[in-house]
């Protein structure tokens, strides 16, 4: 997809995040500040009502003016305003708000946060908000490092307010390293990120992940590179959507996103077991885990030895029996759920896909070339075609976090159709 397109289809997602959120732009003195013209003009274009509040430094760096211009509300700078107080004071700003977002906040803001501070109206609506806190961190590199700074940091989220960046780069003052604050666009697709997008409202998904590891004997085994991280990322972009969602696992090394239901799994067969009895009662079933497609027929059950092996001593033969194909039963259910597979290909990429969504029986199916540097398994980023009976669409390289989304806006749309 042209990178337009796609910036085309994560607005529309995230759109609909922020359709009518009532969010308090809170900006702090540091050079970062004439960005938050940017982000007040991009979460405006979400449909996001802007209401900002400035400190006293930030109106050094850019004018209430131009700020009340791009949100279309007046600007709220001072904790005992008797103007403001008699339209909307603190209280009523602090509940007004479903989400406050820092941008930039400065090391002195985080340090005030941080004690709990309420000398300045910003301050005072973080203490007395139940809506959620984001901040944005932006300052120079030495300061973001110092272990004041981070300690400061790790207690906030600690409260669970949400960290934004830092980004890392050139700073204003010539330095390189961490402590930029993130692009406008990061920082309104974040925001998005954090409201559910209420796609999957109601809905059931379960979602395979990771590899899985096939013992050979007790110290060896089959497996592949699978991080588990598309799966993971998947997971959470349900979760967003609003779904009840179960993880079904292999052994990764990665957190599940809250609020998932997570079964570990090491085998197959156990991935299997776990999937089959999930999906009796769900409504989309993802297959992303890498489940090997054969096992060791026979577990030894001591360490094979070398000089044991009854086999020459330069080459081993370990039989191999199939596994259970865990998607393709899933969609051989009667009450079969709307069921997605992905297709790990070298070659052909398109082409096998097809006939896996065929042989599979599946819905759709996303397909990934395992063999370009920079995606698949075990990286960052993702690139995919999808796949539905009726036609396909290519997404460009993109994070796994940002490809799960609009993955999911997919699904959603075809879920709809073959349910409709
Ligand atoms: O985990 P990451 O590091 O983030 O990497 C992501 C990924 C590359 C693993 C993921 O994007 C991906 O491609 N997953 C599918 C891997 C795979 O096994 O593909 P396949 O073409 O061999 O299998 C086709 C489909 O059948 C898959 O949905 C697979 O889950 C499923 N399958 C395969 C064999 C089997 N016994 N049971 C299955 O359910």
């Amino acid at each position: 997809m042209p990178i337009n397109l796609l910036y085309q289809a994560i607005l529309t997602v995230s759109k609909a995040q922020l359709s009518n959120k009532h969010i308090i732009l809170g900006v702090t003195g540091g050079i970062a500040a004439y960005k938050a013209a940017e982000l007040i003009r991009l979460l405006r274009q979400h449909n996001a009502q802007v209401r900002v509040v400035m400190t006293q430094g930030a109106r050094e760096f850019i004018t209430p003016l131009t700020l009340q211009a791009l949100s279309g509300n007046p600007v709220h700078l001072d904790l005992l305003d008797p103007e403001a107080e008699a339209g909307m004071g603190h209280i009523e700003l602090a509940k007004w708000a479903d989400l406050i977002l820092i941008a930039p906040a400065s090391a002195n803001f985080i340090a005030r946060l941080t004690n709990g501070q309420a000398d300045d109206l910003l301050t005072t609506l973080c203490l007395a908000t139940i809506a959620p806190i984001a901040i944005a961190p932006a300052m120079n590199q030495a300061m973001w490092l110092n272990s004041q700074t981070q300690r400061n940091c790790q207690q906030l989220q600690d409260k669970g307010i949400t960290l934004f960046g830092p980004g890392s780069g050139t700073q204003a003052c010539g330095d390189v390293g961490p402590g930029r604050m993130l692009e406008p666009l990061e920082l309104s697709e974040l925001s998005a990120a954090l409201f559910p997008t209420g796609l999957f409202s109601d809905k059931k998904i379960v979602i395979t992940a990771g590899p899985t590891r096939e013992a050979i004997d007790p110290v060896r085994y089959i497996s592949n590179h699978s991080s588990g991280k598309m799966g993971f990322a998947l997971a959470q972009a349900a979760i967003d959507g609003g779904a009840q969602t179960t993880l079904i696992a292999g052994p990764v090394s990665l957190e599940a996103p809250e609020g998932a239901a997570r079964i570990d799994v090491i085998s197959a067969r156990q991935m299997y077991d776990a999937a089959l009895t999930a999906a009796a009662d769900c409504d989309i079933f993802i297959a992303t885990a890498a489940v090997a497609d054969y096992r060791p027929t026979k577990l030894a059950d001591q360490k094979i030895k070398k000089d044991r092996n009854p086999n020459t001593q330069d080459t081993m033969v370990i039989e191999l029996s199939l596994n259970p194909d865990i998607v393709a039963a899933v969609a051989a259910r009667p009450d079969k759920p709307f069921t997605v597979g992905f297709a790990a290909e070298t070659q052909q990429v398109v082409d096998y896909a097809h006939d896996k969504l065929t042989r599979k029986n599946l819905d759709m199916i996303i397909a990934n070339d395992v063999s370009a540097a920079g995606i698949g398994f075990n990286s960052d980023d993702n690139a995919v075609t999808v796949v539905w009976p009726q036609g396909q669409q290519q997404i460009e390289k993109t994070s796994k976090r940002q490809l799960a989304k609009l993955l999911m806006e997919h699904i959603a749309k075809q879920y709809q159709r073959t349910n409709s």
